[in-house]
């Protein structure tokens, strides 16, 4: 009698274990990097992979394939550590993101995807923004992946 039942409490949690498989490892990211930690804390743990799933919420202005068109925002493939407001040469950028200066890099971009309204007062990026700092890393880590010797 016990047996066909630890069977199923097995098949039960390897269902369960399987269903964890999507998870981002959020919790062991976060403790990996300590109690409120640095950007650079973050970038140690980030995941482009993770990354990547979250680059939906972009994907509707963005796309991210080399010589893909722009949408309603530039192409982002190869932006990490481009001056800012020069991926997409044939883009038409606005004058406030043209004249901010700098490069992006993991500073520059964390600042935009969290609030790109307060970073640049004036740009036509209609988005929110990333309230979580782990899935800014994430998203960070996977534009330096779609950048080609980065
Ligand atoms: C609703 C549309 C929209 C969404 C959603 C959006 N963007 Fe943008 N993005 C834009 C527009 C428009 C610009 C150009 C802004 C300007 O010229 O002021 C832009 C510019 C950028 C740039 C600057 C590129 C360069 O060449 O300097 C980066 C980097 C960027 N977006 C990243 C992201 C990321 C990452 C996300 C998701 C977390 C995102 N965007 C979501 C519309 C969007």
């Amino acid at each position: 009698m016990q047996r066909p039942l630890i069977r199923l409490a097995s098949i039960v949690l390897l269902a369960l274990g399987l269903g964890g498989c999507g998870d981002d490892h959020r919790e062991e990211r976060l403790r990996a990097a300590g109690p409120h930690p640095s950007l650079d804390a973050l970038m140690k743990v980030a995941d482009a992979d993770v990354g990547a799933r979250k680059f939906r919420q972009c994907a509707a202005c963005h796309s991210i394939i080399e010589g893909a068109s722009d949408r309603g925002g530039p192409n982002l493939y190869g932006v990490f550590g481009k001056p800012i407001a020069s991926n997409s040469p044939r883009y038409g950028y606005t004058a406030a993101l043209s004249s901010h200066g700098g490069t992006w890099d993991e500073r520059t971009l964390n600042a935009w995807i969290a609030n790109p309204m307060k970073m640049v007062p004036g740009t036509t990026m209609q988005f929110a923004g990333v309230e979580d700092p782990l899935t800014r890393a994430d998203l960070i880590a996977y534009l330096r992946s779609q950048t080609p010797g980065k």
